[in-house]
């Protein structure tokens, strides 16, 4: 996980960051964090999702600022990051587009939608997020919303029954919101 870096946690990330720092201090505060490492397990996982809601994705410095708090080892906190493909280790784009490639999805031409709205954003082979950083293309398993099918969330919003036209006048508007606010 750490080829051609400096020391561990060296990202600078969670001091780059004072207030997201800041609110997760609050977060873990809040917790019963005791000084049996063991006991803290348990905390592992809201601890994260907090993290990664507050900076965005878990660089290296803040798994080890929540292992260190969880008084863990950095190890047990990544094998937790790498196991749920919900936690994300690189930056996001602001806007998250999750399509859902599960069996109803699928059916329904999710593929179409994610391959129309891959080639609007201009990314590569192997690329999830516009150089920009303002999208972040992914597909996900069932979001549990078949009824709808086909789904994609953006961030947390869920549109269902989205054609390729649909989904790219979605994209068109959030170029346009930016547009006006930049
Ligand atoms: S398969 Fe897409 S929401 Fe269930």
């Amino acid at each position: 996980m750490s080829e051609n870096r400096g020391p561990i946690g060296s990202d600078g990330l969670v001091d780059e960051m004072p207030e997201a720092r800041a609110e997760l201090d609050m977060f873990m505060d809040g917790l019963e964090i005791t000084d049996d490492a063991n006991k803290n397990r348990g905390f592992m996982i809201p601890s994260l999702r907090k993290a990664q809601d507050l900076f965005g994705y878990l660089a290296e410095s803040v798994q080890l600022y929540v292992a260190n708090k969880l008084k863990l080892h950095l190890a047990d906190v990544y094998g937790v990051v790498s196991f749920y493909s919900y936690f994300t280790v690189v930056p996001q784009g602001k806007y998250k587009i999750s399509v859902c490639a599960g069996t109803a999805c699928h059916v329904r031409g999710s593929a179409v939608v994610f391959s129309k709205l891959f080639e609007k954003l201009a990314l590569e082979d192997g690329e999830e997020t516009t150089e920009d950083m303002l999208f972040t293309l992914e597909k996900v398993s069932c979001v549990g919303a078949c009824g709808l099918a086909p789904v994609l969330l953006i961030n947390e919003d869920v549109h269902g029954q989205v054609t390729p036209e649909a989904a790219i006048a979605l994209v068109n508007d959030i170029l346009k919101k930016e547009n006006a606010n930049a």
